[in-house]
């Protein structure tokens, strides 16, 4: 009896467990989804004028693509960010147009699209 109770119970277990892990695993996933498209959106709105494509239509040697970044040392994230805020050069900061924590959304958003060499932005 005590066996073929656990056998009868042995789905549901496994439903609750599949129930949990998409609670631990999709959570994350889907939320890491939605700052990538938030972080898009933020370019388009702040960014994009100048920087299509991770380019810069004034000053051509200033691109968000990830050998500029590097050779102009501004290849992490957090560098990114305080420019989106402070601005660089003649490039004016953002801070009074961007929401709380945008800047650092929107960073790690070009980050990740000049690591792709901005093929999928
Ligand atoms: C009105 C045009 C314009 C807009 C809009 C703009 N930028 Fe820029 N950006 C520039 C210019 C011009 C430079 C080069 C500045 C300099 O060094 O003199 C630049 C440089 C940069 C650089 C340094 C790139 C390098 O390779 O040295 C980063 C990073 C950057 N911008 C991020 C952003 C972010 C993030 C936004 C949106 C929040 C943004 N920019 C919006 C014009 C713009």
């Amino acid at each position: 009896m005590g066996s073929s109770k656990v056998f009868k119970y042995f789905h549901l277990m496994l439903l609750a467990w599949l129930i949990l892990m998409i609670i631990f695993f999709g959570l994350p996933i889907t939320s890491f989804a939605i700052e990538r498209n938030a972080g898009e959106e933020i370019f388009q709105n702040h960014c994009s004028g100048c920087h299509i494509k991770g380019g810069n239509i004034i000053r051509r040697g200033k691109t968000l693509k990830l050998s500029a970044l590097k050779r102009n040392g501004l290849d992490n994230p957090e560098v990114i960010a305080e420019i989106a805020l402070k601005g660089i050069g003649n490039m004016d900061g953002y801070e009074k147009v961007l929401k709380e924590g945008e800047e650092q959304i929107v960073a790690q958003w070009i980050w990740e699209q000049a690591q792709n060499a901005w093929i999928q932005g």
